[in-house]
């Protein structure tokens, strides 16, 4: 990851705050990137971070912070979906918090050879992981209907089946292999009517959340994150989508409400119920630090907290 490009930590002070970080406890940073959130964990008190990135150049910043922080830092380059196996890997029991900051970091997006980027001219990449398909050969061999529906799924784009009619026209012309070139596909084909973001920005959402496959990602991540969190540990999750958000609300719900007698029993003595919702509306940025980074004007921050009762998932065997 190309550390000239600054990534701005987005509710760095209210994930920071709703970790309740204490001395000798290990924490999980599913999302690395540059390492924000990982620096500030370890600075905050004497304990031990396994930070997860499933892009291979997130090893250059942790390979840093493994000499920094020594023994307590440690790093997988992998998907936050398997943190199961991760934390097997590490003999790790229990953990006391982890952390999700959804979505691409600003070094992926502002170099243009990784293809993210529907300003800078680039490759057709798109992959975090750089493996896997590429948006390239996607984009030229999918089926009009197939991303249609993509685009209006994943992009919340009402133009999507006017964007995909018009991509499959200019790819029978000649492929489709750079940004610009998609970009300008989607610029000339849908009407000017929101100035305040580029018209190509849901098709390049939608068409990187299905590559990276980061709904799959972001339910599995979660189910794994409530069975390994201890008792009162933390879960905190930033996300920069209306999917995304609604995805862990209703996973917090679903965990925070299978408690079939607590209508019953006020106390809660005895409850099912795994997640305890501490957050029952997400936290914004302030606007000063949308002001300060324009990037986090769409994010929210949802926490929950680990109770006694059994994961809903099944416990890690
Ligand atoms: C918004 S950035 C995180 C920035 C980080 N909090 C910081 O302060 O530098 C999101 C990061 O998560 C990674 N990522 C996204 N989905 C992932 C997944 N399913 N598994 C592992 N890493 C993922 C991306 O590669 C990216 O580096």
């Amino acid at each position: 990851m190309n550390n000239a490009s600054l990534h701005i930590p987005v509710l760095l002070e209210e994930t920071l705050n709703a970790l309740l970080i204490e001395d000798g406890e290990f924490y999980i940073d599913a999302t690395f990137g540059l390492g924000g959130y990982s620096k500030a964990i370890l600075q905050k008190n004497n304990c031990k971070v396994l930070a997860i990135d499933r892009d291979p150049e997130a090893e250059i910043i942790a390979a840093q912070f493994k000499k920094d922080f020594k023994n307590r830092f440690f790093f997988i380059n992998g998907n936050f979906s398997e943190i199961v196996k991760f934390v097997k890997m590490l003999e790790i029991e229990t953990v006391a918090g982890i952390t999700f900051d959804l979505g691409v970091s600003s070094p992926q997006l502002d170099q243009g050879n990784r293809g993210f980027s529907f300003r800078l001219d680039g490759p057709l990449d798109m992959r975090m992981s750089k493996k896997g398909a590429t948006a390239e050969e996607f984009i030229n061999q999918v089926e009009e209907d197939t991303l249609a529906n993509i685009i209006y799924e994943l992009g919340d784009e009402v133009f999507s089946r006017r964007i995909a009619k018009n991509i499959v026209r200019e790819r029978s012309a000649q492929s489709i292999t750079s940004t610009a070139q998609l970009a300008s596909i989607v610029r000339n084909c849908v009407p000017k009517i929101n100035h305040k973001i580029h018209p190509a920005t849901k098709t390049f959402q939608a068409i990187r959340m299905y590559l990276n496959d980061e709904i799959s990602e972001l339910e599995h991540g979660l189910i794994a994150a409530e069975k390994i969190l201890k008792p009162n540990g933390m879960l905190t999750v930033v996300s920069f989508h209306s999917i995304e958000d609604r995805i862990i609300k209703k996973f917090f719900l679903k965990c925070a409400k299978n408690s079939p007698t607590s209508r019953y029993l006020p106390d809660l003595t005895y409850s099912a119920h795994s997640l305890k919702i501490i957050t029952k509306k997400p936290i914004l940025p302030s606007e000063e630090e949308i002001l300060r980074n324009k990037r986090s004007r769409s994010a929210k921050l949802r926490v929950a907290t680990r109770t006694f009762s059994p994961s809903l998932y099944g416990e890690v065997a």
